[in-house]
């Protein structure tokens, strides 16, 4: 794992294409990270902040903005977030000792940006370093499932979101492949977890990958 200088504190993000559980895993590692008795913040993007929350509504949920959105005019509102999330709450946070867990993060908008909506990859990695101040996660969760029962699971969310109208499942194949790319490209970085059964088996599985990883940290 990569242990960067910018304070002690453990970053773990969680990624996977629609409907994977990323959310509700978070909540649950965190929660399990903190009953070990380490300070941990839980946070998700787009969000994060106030200027990351306002840039969510724009990206994903404004009917006629959200579902119009230049690729790479796209690709900066997310850096956007990105960076101020960094900035506020990310590294304040790794710097004080604690840990953070984020569901979402530069891997995203590279299986997003780059791989579905066709940004060039280099210039989807430059801005990512850019925009994080060159921190990247010391372990990423790759939730991973068939791409049909992950949009199964999305039909029944409350709130529209620009995918919802927009997105053939060419281009969720398209994300899911780029996230595989990505860890077969980095494999001390990430664990695949398979997402395609319940709640409770995405817990059990992330689990047996965390308990070692603690140990190895401490
Ligand atoms: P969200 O409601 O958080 O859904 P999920 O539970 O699937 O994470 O919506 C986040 C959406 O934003 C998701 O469809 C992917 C997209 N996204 C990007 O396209 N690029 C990014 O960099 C991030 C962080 C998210």
């Amino acid at each position: 794992m990569n242990d960067e200088s910018s304070g002690h504190g453990r970053f773990i993000t969680l990624e996977g294409p629609e409907g994977s559980g990323k959310t509700t895993a978070a909540r649950h590692l965190a929660r399990w990270v903190r009953d070990r008795g380490i300070a941990t913040v839980l946070t998700q993007e787009p969000g994060g902040t106030p200027l990351g929350e306002e840039i969510r509504r724009i990206v994903l949920h404004m009917r006629g903005m959200s579902d119009d959105l230049d690729p790479r005019a796209d690709a900066l509102l997310y850096a956007a977030a990105r960076a101020q999330h960094v900035a506020r709450v990310i590294r304040p946070a790794l710097e004080r000792g604690e840990w953070v867990v984020c569901a979402r993060y530069l891997d995203s908008s590279l299986a997003y940006q780059g791989a579905g909506y066709g940004n060039d990859p280099d210039e989807m990695r430059r801005l990512q370093a850019f925009a994080t101040y060159g921190r990247r996660p010391d372990l990423t969760l790759l939730l991973d499932l068939p791409v049909a029962v992950g949009l199964e699971r999305t039909r029944r969310r409350a709130e529209w979101n620009r995918f919802e109208d927009t997105e053939t499942a060419a281009f969720f194949e398209r994300v899911r492949s780029a996230y595989l790319a990505l860890a077969a490209a980095e494999p001390d970085r990430f664990e695949i977890v398979d997402a395609s059964g319940s709640v409770e088996e995405a817990d059990l599985a992330i689990r047996a990958i965390i308990e070692p990883t603690l140990a190895s940290w401490s």
